[in-house]
């Protein structure tokens, strides 16, 4: 298929988005979405990507470093048409005899391209509330206030695509969607993919249902016309995904609203992302068809590109180079980009640096799990939509899935589950948070429970998990890299505490609830000290925030966010931070008060 045809396809699609989100829900009118789903689309990929993917243009600019983020250039609109920009491109390389001046440069730059950002607005959601119910069960006036300021921080982080985007999608590198959406916040000025999962769960305990549903139509609706989620709303991020959330975001949105018919309707979409990623990055392994990251691009991270052009400086040939990237976007298609988790070196261990990247050689626990989930999810709105039939297959396609964590991923001698290195073909026993991620997606046999507890809790002593002051470290290896010691991140700590909860066991509950309360309370401790939520804390001191990798400390931050509303929601009547002995002695008083009053007034009815 033509790049014409793909951009007129999706300048119809984007119209008829545009006109049925007017009013009613786009899932209504699933039908008109449905006749843009075109198999011949997958493979190929946006038009502006000529510009912002690869190409000459992007080369010379991002090895100049004109800008301190490599992300700035690739963010920038176009002022005229890709082909337009390419062919003067050619010609002022030619006048300066392909070597052009970093002046030179900045000069062109500025001619053919606008600040990044412009083709976003400001967007005030309109089902904001001053005071949403979640704030009901916090007791503590300092946490009271605190869930306030989070939640007006939705109103910062709202974003809406000007009307021109639907109009000239060539000219931007963002992926046009039909409503607005919560950002995550700092360099992150765009949606993402798995982010948008505890921003919608966040946004549904705000009671921003309007704007959750929104939300997950936009993604509904990019299935629709892409074939998969991109990692982030940019046409740079074409060829990688990240871990599939989307069917659980329709699944938060259900739980909430009881709202079937929408279940029902997202149903297409929701089974082709399932099959997307179990066709499309299938792994065989001990005879069971699981699945791992992987990218379907050439090329380095066009907002890294720089930094990936100066990783792969040691490889030697074009090929090992191109491999090199592959690794690197199939990390970054995981959302750890970038971890030890996905070093092997030589001798078959997890010392080394970005050079030692094997994603594509290593089985993710979490992937497989997640798509557990999902298939899980699909059959269960599968028997809401009476198609017994399908509820067989989705069912039969868990258990599949099911067999394979069990017989590959299960570590029976570690007690837990562990990614599989194809390349050495052993289990990689390295604690990260994903290893306990089957008891979030209940990818395990619930008839076991207690059994698998024991080995969990065991599990969790052996590796100290439980001595962090500030969470629960995503790896215990230091590698300077931001999903290593000691970083900790929401979503994480997320999987981790709600897993463990769905262990039902006395051991694992009170351990779940302890991890929450810990993680609100150093969250506060960093909000209070620096007035802001951050993109990742520091397992090793309460309160402090991450740092390390590719970027700067990013603030905003929409999945913290996210995390701390539901857990003040789920667990505020019981977490104090003003002063909490006083408030024990406070209760044990009015106690005592009572029974005394009580006394009183019951004993001469008894006598
Ligand atoms: C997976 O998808 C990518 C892009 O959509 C495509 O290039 C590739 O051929 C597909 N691979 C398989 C095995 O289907
Ligand atoms: C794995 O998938 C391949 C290709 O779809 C199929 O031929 C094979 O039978 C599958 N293996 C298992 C164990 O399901
Ligand atoms: C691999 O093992 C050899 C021998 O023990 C050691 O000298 C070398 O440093 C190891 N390499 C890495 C990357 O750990
Ligand atoms: C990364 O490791 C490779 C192989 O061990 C080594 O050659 C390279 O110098 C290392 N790079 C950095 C930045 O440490
Ligand atoms: C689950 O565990 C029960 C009790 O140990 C066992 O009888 C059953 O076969 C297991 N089911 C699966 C699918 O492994």
């Amino acid at each position: 298929m033509t790049k014409l045809v793909i951009s007129q396809l999706l300048l119809l699609s984007w119209c008829c988005l545009v006109a049925v989100s007017q009013g009613k829900s786009l899932i209504e009118s699933n039908s008109i979405v449905q006749n843009f789903v075109d198999d011949e689309f997958e493979g190929d990929d946006f038009p502006s990507c000529d510009v912002y993917c690869r190409g000459n243009l992007l080369h010379t600019v991002q090895m100049a470093k004109l800008y301190e983020d490599s992300k700035t250039f690739v963010d920038m609109k176009l002022v005229n048409s890709p082909e337009k920009t390419l062919a003067d491109f050619d010609k002022f390389m030619e006048s300066k005899n392909q070597n052009p001046s970093r002046d030179d440069l900045i000069k062109f730059v500025e001619s053919y391209f606008s600040p990044k950002g412009t083709e976003l607005e400001e967007y005030l959601p309109p089902d904001w509330t001053k005071n949403p119910s979640f704030l009901d069960v916090v007791h503590d006036p300092d946490l009271k206030q605190w869930g306030k300021d989070l939640n007006s921080i939705w109103k910062e982080l709202g974003r809406k695509m000007k009307d021109d985007v639907a109009k000239n999608p060539d000219f931007y590198s963002i992926i046009p969607v039909p409503n607005p959406v919560i950002i995550p916040g700092g360099r992150f000025i765009e949606f993402y993919y798995w982010d948008s999962y505890w921003i919608i769960r966040g946004l549904l305990y705000s009671d921003m249902r309007d704007t959750a549903r929104g939300m997950i139509e936009n993604f509904l609706s990019i299935v629709n016309r892409v074939g998969y989620i991109p990692n982030g709303g940019r046409v740079y991020y074409y060829g990688r995904s990240q871990p599939p959330l989307l069917t659980a975001m329709v699944k938060s949105y259900v739980d909430f609203t009881n709202d079937d018919v929408f279940a029902i309707k997202a149903l297409d979409a929701l089974e082709h992302e399932f099959e997307y990623f179990v066709n499309n990055h299938s792994i065989e392994v001990k005879g069971h068809n699981l699945t791992h990251y992987r990218d379907a691009s050439t090329g380095p991270r066009p907002e890294s590109y720089r930094e990936d052009i100066v990783s792969a400086e040691v490889f030697k040939t074009e090929e090992e180079k191109e491999d090199h990237y592959r690794e690197l976007k199939a990390a970054a298609e995981s959302g750890m980009d970038f971890s030890s988790r996905w070093f092997i070196n030589e001798n078959g261990t997890n010392v080394g640096n970005l050079t030692n990247l094997k994603t594509r050689s290593i089985v993710p626990v979490d992937l497989n799990a997640l798509l557990f989930m999902n298939a899980k999810i699909i059959a269960e709105f599968h028997s809401k939509a009476k198609n017994p039939d399908k509820v067989a297959e989705y069912e039969k396609k868990a258990q599949k899935l099911l067999q394979g964590i069990q017989e590959v991923l299960w570590n029976e001698e570690a007690g837990i589950w562990l990614d599989y290195d194809m390349i050495n073909k052993k289990p990689r026993d390295y604690f990260v948070p994903t290893n306990l991620l089957p008891l979030y997606a209940k990818a395990f046999n619930i008839s076991e429970s207690e059994k698998i507890s024991a080995k969990v809790m065991n599990y969790i002593k052996k590796n100290k998990l439980d001595s962090f002051p500030g969470g629960v470290p995503n790896t215990l290896y230091r590698t300077g890299e931001q999903w290593d010691m000691p970083n900790v991140w929401a979503p994480m700590q997320y999987f981790l505490v709600e897993g463990i909860n769905n262990l039902n066991t006395k051991e694992a509950k009170a351990m779940s609830k302890d991890w929450a309360i810990r993680w609100v309370k150093s969250n506060f401790k960093a909000y209070k000290d620096g007035r802001h939520m951050y993109e990742k804390y520091n397992a090793e001191e309460f309160g402090g925030h991450g740092g390390g990798g590719e970027y700067g400390v990013q603030t905003g931050f929409g999945w913290s966010n996210g995390v701390i509303i539901e857990w003040l929601a789920k667990h505020g009547r019981e977490i104090s931070v003003t002063g909490g002995a006083k408030a024990t002695q406070l209760t044990s008083i009015v106690g005592i008060a009572t029974a005394v009053v009580l006394a009183l007034v019951v004993a001469p009815v008894l006598w």
